[in-house]
């Protein structure tokens, strides 16, 4: 597998469960290292970078995760705060302007979920709490691991613009793994797709709206083969 991610771009990475999406990502931000191969951010090779360069990485890098994103028995202030609590020392009211600031950007009213504790919030906005734990620290790259699954089409639509608002104004790069091809041609400027744990393609959106190539048609147009009983 070998690919490159343009500084500033958003990068939609594609294909079949299983096949090593959320894998891949993990490796950028050194939560997995490789059996071989290099693995380079920011001109860092994270496959040799000891604790001390890790954790550098990880604060360029905000890392969205597929599941269970934030911590339950935390409010959603005490969660969006947190990576502020590990990596700085902000006073108080830095950290809070800091948090409400961050609420915002995402779209949720801190007055109304600061005080809230996840369970108490949509699906929706559980992912929004989350992006904005993600982006508090204002990392260089943002990876997104299915940050619209679940959602709705509208709340699918604000994520989607978040992330390209994210993009526009910090000047962001992003690598978002999605299944939802209509969200992912709305977001990319570059799309990458794996099958069989390899790159199938690797090309502008308009390349994946033409191509014939079989197998990236089947999963763009959602057919599936096999047969049912
Ligand atoms: N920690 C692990 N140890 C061993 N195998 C793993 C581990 N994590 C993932 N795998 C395996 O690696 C393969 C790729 O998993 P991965 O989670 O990257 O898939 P994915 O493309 O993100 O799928 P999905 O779309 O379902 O999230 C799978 O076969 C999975 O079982
Ligand atoms: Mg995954």
């Amino acid at each position: 597998m070998n690919f490159k991610i343009k500084e500033g771009s958003v990068c939609v990475v594609m294909g079949p469960s299983g096949t090593g999406k959320s894998t891949v990502i993990k490796h950028i931000v050194g939560l997995l290292k490789p059996t071989s191969g290099e693995v380079i951010v920011e001109g860092v090779h994270v496959e040799k970078a000891d604790e001390p360069t890790l954790l550098e990485i990880r604060k360029k890098v905000g890392f969205a995760f597929q599941f269970g994103a934030l911590f339950d028995s935390m409010s959603v202030y005490e969660n969006v705060a947190f990576p502020l609590n590990e990596h700085t020392n902000f006073s108080k009211e830095k950290i809070e302007k800091k948090v409400k600031e961050a609420l915002l950007m995402v779209g949720l009213n801190p007055d109304e979920v600061m005080k809230l504790y996840p369970h108490e919030l949509s699906g929706g906005m559980q992912k929004r709490a989350a992006i904005a734990r993600t982006i508090i620290l204002r990392p260089d790259i943002i990876l997104y691991d299915e940050p619209t699954s679940g959602l709705d089409p509208i709340a699918s639509d604000l994520i989607s613009r978040l992330i390209v608002k994210l993009q526009r104004e910090l000047g962001t790069t992003s690598v978002v793994i999605s299944h939802d091809i209509k969200e992912s041609f709305k977001i990319a400027d570059q799309m990458i797709m794996l099958y069989d744990g390899k790159v199938l393609a690797d090309a502008e959106p308009e390349f994946f709206k033409t191509t014939d190539n079989p197998i990236i048609r089947q999963f763009i147009d959602g057919i599936s083969e096999l047969a049912l009983e």
